[in-house]
């Protein structure tokens, strides 16, 4: 639909799409709103206030106009503040439905509904983590409701049994396994360590909410995955018969699917401002050289960690790009190795912040050492390049496993027995990813993976008849 259309009144699908206000669920929203926007949608996306100004500042010299007003970036207040004495994962969780609740969402939908004439909003997206009530603000409104699960379906697939885990036995009621065993939780799963569920980083409040979250999406009907079905076949067809799902990933931006790099002219809604010298320096590197480290937007390794690997990136020998976030030091010179930044002023370059499609899709990059976030890792498959993985919390453990036993394209980073991955285990695997047979065998699956990938979102591949599908669900009149 042309901007005229628009003028003169002709209906156009209007979706309100709601991340959680973190920024490994606001991106992956943000490029399913691009995809919404190519099909013809006009996009109200919510952020809380606070990310707001931070996407506004970090992103002040990209005009958050580029979408050529259909992506309509608006803001909540953020949720109050609960009581102190909680644990971290009920307040957040009860701040995001403060901030983002029914109510909240349902008075959104009232002023544009009043304010827009025929863009009435349409359908509502929410992340599976703030669909909280929706369904009943769907329901008033006359409109769709949709859930976007922005990690692997492996993942939700666990959160999603996880009753039916308790009920057989195979759980503990506090989802706290009391021993430490490797187990085949699924069928439709590989074996996982019980101290990897994806709930454990946040105890026993954490899996009540899964649980939560899980009640809550049995009311909802359609349900988007960030993933392709060659990835993970077995657990979707599993997750087919329980309800009507699309898998549609790799949602990444067509700047980068369409091999032009240099010409990103999509919002990417960083809440840290990206330090794009970085480019720069990687254009005087030799293809293939670089060692590229970042843990994402969360995880933060302790000061002995941090030590240890600027040790290592040294003892490599290799040219390295390392995320160093600010929050995560205290001062650059007490957390790496006496006299680190001085000796490898030639060969390494730290930034606080990267823009990590540009860095991943450089021909300078080796490999990508990487917490296995999940966008993280759809990022580097579709940039093809391997990863060396060093999971930190919730998905990243079961996203390392399918990275290195199910897909191949990767090796996995052993703790020693106090937690920590020492400089000669870091040193022997960037050998065996880069110079060793074993290395030229991941690159090859890569090679495989990264073309399945790309073309899944290609007119015919799964990924783009998903998203057809998923599109005439969402449209289709409700009564
Ligand atoms: C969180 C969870 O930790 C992760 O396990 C879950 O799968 C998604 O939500 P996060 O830890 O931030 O995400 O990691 P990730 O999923 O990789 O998302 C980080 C995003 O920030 C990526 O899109 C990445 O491209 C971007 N990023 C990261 C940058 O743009 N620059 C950086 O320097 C680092």
């Amino acid at each position: 639909m042309s901007p005229s259309d628009r003028k003169i009144g002709i209906s156009q699908s209007h979706a309100i799409l709601i991340p959680l206000p973190l920024q490994g669920h606001i991106n992956p929203m943000m490029q399913l709103a691009w995809k919404l926007v190519s099909h013809g949608f006009l996009i109200t996306f919510v952020n809380t206030e606070t990310n707001h100004q931070r996407i506004i500042k970090a992103n002040k010299d990209q005009s958050l106009h580029d979408s050529g007003d259909m992506i309509r970036m608006v803001s909540v207040a953020d949720g109050l503040a609960p009581d102190d004495s909680q644990s971290f994962v009920v307040k957040f969780f009860a701040e995001v439905e403060n901030a983002l609740g029914p109510s909240v969402i349902d008075k959104l939908i009232r002023n544009i509904n009043e304010k827009e004439g025929d863009q009435k909003v349409s359908c509502i997206v929410a992340d599976v983590w703030t669909c909280f009530g929706l369904h009943t603000v769907a329901k008033l409104h006359h409109i769709s409701l949709a859930v976007f699960n922005t990690s692997l379906v492996s993942n939700f697939a666990i959160l999603y049994f996880s009753p039916k885990l308790v009920s057989l036995g195979i759980l503990p009621s506090d989802g706290i396994p009391k021993e430490d065993k490797t187990k085949k939780y699924l069928s439709s799963l590989p074996p996982l360590k019980s101290a990897h569920l994806p709930w454990l980083y946040g105890g026993e409040d954490m899996f009540r909410h899964a649980i939560r979250m899980v009640k809550e999406i049995n009311k909802i009907e359609w349900v988007i995955f960030n993933t392709f079905y060659e990835q993970e076949p077995v657990v979707l067809d599993e997750m087919s018969k329980e309800m009507s799902v699309f898998p549609i990933g790799p949602l990444i931006s067509p700047d980068f699917l369409d091999g032009d790099r240099n010409t990103e002219r999509r919002l990417v809604p960083s809440l840290l401002k990206p330090e794009a010298e970085c480019l720069e320096w990687l254009e005087k590197q030799a293809e293939q050289s670089v060692i590229y480290v970042s843990f994402g937007s969360y995880a933060a390794l302790n000061k002995l960690q941090m030590e240890e690997l600027s040790v290592a990136l040294e003892a490599t020998h290799r040219p390295f790009l390392w995320v160093v976030r600010s929050d995560t030091m205290d001062s650059c010179q007490s957390v790496f190795s006496p006299g680190f930044l001085e000796r490898i002023i030639d060969r390494g370059c730290i930034v606080s912040w990267a823009p990590q499609l540009r860095v991943l899709s450089h021909p300078a990059i080796a490999c990508f050492v990487t917490h296995c976030g999940w966008n993280s890792v759809q990022e580097s498959i579709t940039m093809g390049v391997p990863m060396l993985c060093w999971p930190y919390f919730a998905d990243q453990f079961l996203n390392s496993t399918y990275i290195v036993d199910v897909w191949k394209v990767g090796l996995a980073l052993n703790a020693n027995n106090n937690g920590l991955i020492e400089r000669e285990e870091f040193t022997k695997a960037i050998e065996r990813l880069l110079v060793a047979e074993e290395g030229t065998a991941i690159r090859e699956e890569m090679r495989k993976l990264n073309k399945i990938a790309r073309d899944t979102v290609k007119e015919g591949g799964s990924s783009s008849n998903n998203f057809k599908l998923f599109l005439n669900a969402i449209t289709k009149r409700v009564n």
